[in-house]
């Protein structure tokens, strides 16, 4: 990229549902990039054809033609080569069953795997710095996750997307409205009337959040 050309920004959203929390975050995220100049462009994981990891060891073939690439071709291939070319990624999540979504998993596998070798120590084979930030959205509140352990296991994984990339960072948005009619489903474990007043007190601060995220990703690079 030459100097003083935009910044390109790649902001993935690993959640199914469009214009909910983790979708409204990762929308936030991306109005602070644009707003710090950067290109933004937008990856629905639900919308693709893709799958995870096969194990087929082409991107770790010694002298292969792929080396350090995905040689898996499908709907996440261009994608993975524009994820290659930007200056910052962005990744939101539901969190489902304590870890990111199945989807957004895959996606890592894929992301990650290539660049990482198998050597002693590892080494990433990406030459270039790119700045990543997590959106997590979630039910529980901020101190069961703590208890539950959640960020042991989410931790594993940013510090992998470190590794490979350079810098990451995390934004956690928790208690969030799950259901627009909570009468309509069966889900007497929570209060609807805490779940809105969250929703209209906390959500708004953490797309503020979300936007000074995108900024600085951008910035900061
Ligand atoms: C299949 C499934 C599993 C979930 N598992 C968890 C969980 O383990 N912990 C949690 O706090 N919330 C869990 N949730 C709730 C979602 O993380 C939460 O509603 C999130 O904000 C949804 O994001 P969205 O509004 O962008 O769809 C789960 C939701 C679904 C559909």
């Amino acid at each position: 990229m030459s100097k003083g050309s935009p910044k390109k920004v790649v902001v993935v959203n690993g959640g199914p549902r469009k214009g909910w929390n983790t979708a409204t975050l990762l929308d936030r995220a991306a109005e602070g990039a644009w707003d710090a100049g950067a290109e933004v462009e937008r990856v629905e994981l639900y919308d693709l054809d893709f799958k995870g990891c096969r194990s087929c060891f082409t991107c770790k073939t010694r002298g292969g033609k792929s080396y350090g690439r995905c040689a898996l071709r499908d709907d996440l291939n261009p994608v993975l080569e524009r994820i290659e070319a930007a200056d910052a990624l962005l990744i939101g999540s539901p969190i489902y069953f304590g870890s990111v979504t199945g989807e957004t998993r895959s996606f890592l596998e894929r992301l990650l795997f290539p660049f990482f070798t198998y050597t002693n120590p590892p080494e990433s084979l990406l030459s270039r710095r790119i700045s990543v930030g997590v959106i997590y959205t979630m039910n529980v509140e901020e101190r069961q996750a703590e208890d539950m352990g959640y960020w042991n296991h989410l931790a594993r994984t940013e510090g992998a997307l470190e590794r490979a990339f350079g810098s990451v960072e995390r934004l956690a948005s928790f208690d969030t409205l799950q259901f627009e009619d909570y009468t309509k489903v069966v889900a007497d474990r929570f209060d609807p009337v805490h779940k809105r007043q969250r929703h209209d007190d906390v959500f708004p601060a953490d797309c503020q959040k979300a936007r000074e995220l995108g900024e600085r990703l951008v910035r900061a690079h």
